[in-house]
């Protein structure tokens, strides 16, 4: 939060707004007149931010979208520039708890996946998507050690007969362990391949790379892209953006490593462990830059 410095009156865009946790706090720091449109590809998760957000009234408007479709939103709401964009990358908890949503196997439900409306399901995928392109995904985006092995197996299956529950999928994955190093790893053996098949459903990193130059699009000089990721895959997109805004004199890193949570953090909400924050301020162009100094010590002097 502390990154983002969110000030009275400023303009708050949240692209994947989830619960609207983070988005409350915003709305609070930034009182009375400062503004929120969230963003978030699920409409039931939207729901919910609508509930926790109603006390913020005309402040807030909310909508269900992609964020590839940030430039579109922002221009319909008649908001902007911003002052803040924050991104809080991946899966809501709430998702992952919902059993008829797919995500985890702790609980058996449909192979779904789908954050939002659109696009195939995790049991179409497996389905329809050739061996080494699975084998592909399971690697990059589950750093899966067994990803070539997997690949063949559930593909050979799939084309068979189709995974339809989590719970098929999960087991079948972990038949597929040889029996020495059965219960050696802390984590169950389907929880890579769940992710990267999550990952690739979802379009992730294809939208984060289309999301982050309208996300600094729609901010104005002064403001402040901030953004945690939770794979590192995504956290290399943000760095090698970030460094680009660098190298152009756009913008200047706020932390040149990424920001981890700390053991404390861990404690309270473990999936912190594997978060990543980088931010970066906007410079406004350099013919502006005089008066554009002038006007922050002017607005920090009122
Ligand atoms: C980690 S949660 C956000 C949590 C939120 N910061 C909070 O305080 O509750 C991620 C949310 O982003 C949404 N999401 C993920 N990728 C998205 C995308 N590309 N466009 C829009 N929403 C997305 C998911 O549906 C989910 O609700």
């Amino acid at each position: 939060m502390s990154l983002a410095n969110p000030t009275t009156n400023d303009l708050t865009v949240e692209t994947m707004v989830g619960a609207g946790g983070h988005s409350a706090e915003f709305l609070r720091r930034t009182g009375p007149q400062g503004r929120l449109l969230g963003l978030d590809r699920d409409p039931a998760i939207l729901e919910v931010a609508r509930g926790a957000l109603e006390p913020f009234g005309e402040r807030v408007k909310l909508v269900e979208a992609e964020s590839g479709a940030l430039r579109d939103a922002l221009g319909r709401s008649q908001w902007g520039p911003a002052q803040i964009l924050f991104m809080d990358l991946g899966v809501s908890s709430l998702q992952l708890d919902d059993s008829r949503r797919g995500f985890s196997f702790s609980k058996d439900g449909p192979l779904d996946m789908r954050m939002g409306r659109k696009g195939v399901t995790a049991s179409e995928w497996l389905a329809t998507t050739p061996c080494a392109e699975m084998e592909r995904a399971f690697r990059t985006y589950g750093d899966e050690p067994f990803a070539r092995r997997i690949a063949a197996e559930v593909s050979e299956r799939a084309e068979k007969r189709r995974f339809s529950t989590t719970s098929e999928l999960a087991t079948f994955i972990a038949e597929l362990v040889p029996h020495r190093l059965r219960g050696r790893s802390p984590i169950h053996p389907a929880t890579r391949v769940f992710q990267a098949i999550r990952i690739a459903v979802n379009d992730e990193l294809g939208l984060l790379e289309r999301t982050l130059p309208q996300a600094w699009e729609a901010l104005a000089p002064g403001g402040r892209l901030v953004v945690i990721s939770f794979h590192s895959g995504e956290d290399r997109i943000v760095k090698e953006f970030m460094r680009g805004l660098q190298q152009e004199a756009t913008g200047t890193r706020l932390v040149k490593k990424p920001i981890k949570a700390g053991d404390e953090e861990v404690a309270r909400n473990p999936r912190s462990r594997s978060a990543c924050l980088r931010a970066a301020l906007k410079s406004p162009p350099p013919d502006r830059r005089r008066h554009w100094e002038r006007d922050r010590e002017e607005d920090e002097d009122a």
